[in-house]
């Protein structure tokens, strides 16, 4: 058994990849090419917004958001939740800006929306809210709370790719930017690297989109210093194809997360799975994390019966107080510890049988 699908759906849609790879040899436009802009536009309407540059990784897209708000803003802290992927983290700190590091709510994974209320001040210049897991959580009051403080709202999307709800609303607000990795595990994945800012704001785009070819301004001409971080052709081929089948795998993916969800018993388990309540329009399931109440027990039965795991993530941002120095302030985080320190991811993807799913919950329940 796999413990994701990556391999499963590379597999199934082998033959497609073989006729684009060919089109990209006969086409002979192998860097940000009209695939590259088609795939723009495929995407920035999937997801109502106006723009969407493409970048070489969800890092360069959280990084170049934020590269260009530090270049508008004097305010120097961005608000994050403490438990996430190291790049929500390090991004902030490679554009410039101290952290104000929050907690992460049990209800979703998302920032904790009251402590944020209560953080919240003119001091601020962007919350970054991380759509943990494939769920969105509270986007439309950090809307609200953004446009009253004038600060700008930057989402990390690197794993809910297919969450539309409520996009129109929130990128109407021109200080909005949602930033997407396509990473091969991704939802919507591609055969290497990749990433995209989207935003309804011309002057990010335009940014992004010069930033990232040596911060050209024509071919001679460089505007700022600039980083090479351009999409290759062929990926874009690859993510606009594999876009097409993003709302199907994810509603395979939703109908395994609720077989896993309505069968694993709640007593062994220390943070109470969310996903039953939340609506399906704001879950694109990435990873099936559970946080159960012992782990290491739950380790040697899974290693016994040869399931593979992994844990996203086995550390908060409490892990990289010497890397960010005097840059990081971390309030209450309780909650983000004891995810980090409870953690363990259980195969999870289209791949997965329903006899497999029984198996492992066999094991987490007993
Ligand atoms: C939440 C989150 N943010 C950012 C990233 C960074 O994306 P990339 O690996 O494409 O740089 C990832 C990727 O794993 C992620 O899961």
């Amino acid at each position: 058994m796999e413990f994701a699908d990556v391999n499963y759906i590379n597999k199934k849609y082998k033959k497609n990849y073989e006729r684009i790879f060919e089109n990209n040899i006969v086409k002979n436009q192998l860097i940000l090419g009209n695939d590259v802009n088609k795939f723009e536009t495929d995407f920035s309407i999937f997801n109502h917004a106006k723009f969407c540059k493409t970048v070489n990784s969800g890092y360069d897209a959280l990084y170049l958001a934020l590269l260009f708000l530090r270049k508008n803003t004097k305010k120097r802290k961005v608000i994050v939740q403490s438990h996430s992927f190291y790049a929500s983290f390090s991004s902030i700190i490679a554009a410039g800006f101290e952290i104000l590091a929050l907690d992460t709510s049990t209800c979703n994974f998302n920032l904790d929306i009251e402590q944020l209320k209560h953080y919240m001040s003119d001091d601020i210049a962007a919350v970054l809210n991380v759509r943990l897991y494939g769920i969105s959580g509270n986007s439309i009051e950090i809307l609200k709370l953004c446009k009253s403080y004038n600060a700008y709202f930057i989402e990390d999307c690197a794993q809910s790719h297919g969450i539309i709800e409520q996009s129109k609303k929130l990128f109407n607000y021109k200080k909005y930017a949602q930033a997407y990795s396509f990473y091969p595990t991704k939802n919507l994945g591609a055969l290497g690297d990749g990433g995209a800012v989207l935003t309804n704001d011309k002057k990010l785009a335009d940014f992004v989109c010069s930033y990232r070819d040596y911060g050209k301004k024509t071919k001679f001409e460089h505007k700022y210093l600039g980083i090479n971080s351009r999409m290759d052709t062929l990926q874009a081929s690859i993510l606009r194809f594999k876009l097409k089948k993003l709302n199907y795998i994810n509603s395979i993916r939703r109908k395994k997360i609720i077989y896993y969800s309505k069968r694993i018993d709640p007593e062994k388990i220390l943070i109470k799975l969310p996903y039953l309540n939340i609506n399906e329009k704001k879950l694109a399931p990435h990873v099936f994390p559970i946080f159960p109440k012992n782990k290491n027990k739950l380790i040697r039965n899974f290693k016994k019966k040869n399931i593979v795991f992994n844990y996203h993530y086995p550390y908060s941002i409490h892990n990289f107080k010497d890397i960010f120095g005097n840059k990081l302030f971390i309030k209450e985080c309780e909650i983000s510890v004891k995810m980090a320190n409870n953690v363990i991811s259980v195969p999870f993807g289209c791949h997965l049988k329903s006899e497999e799913q029984d198996l492992i919950i066999d094991i987490i329940n007993n």
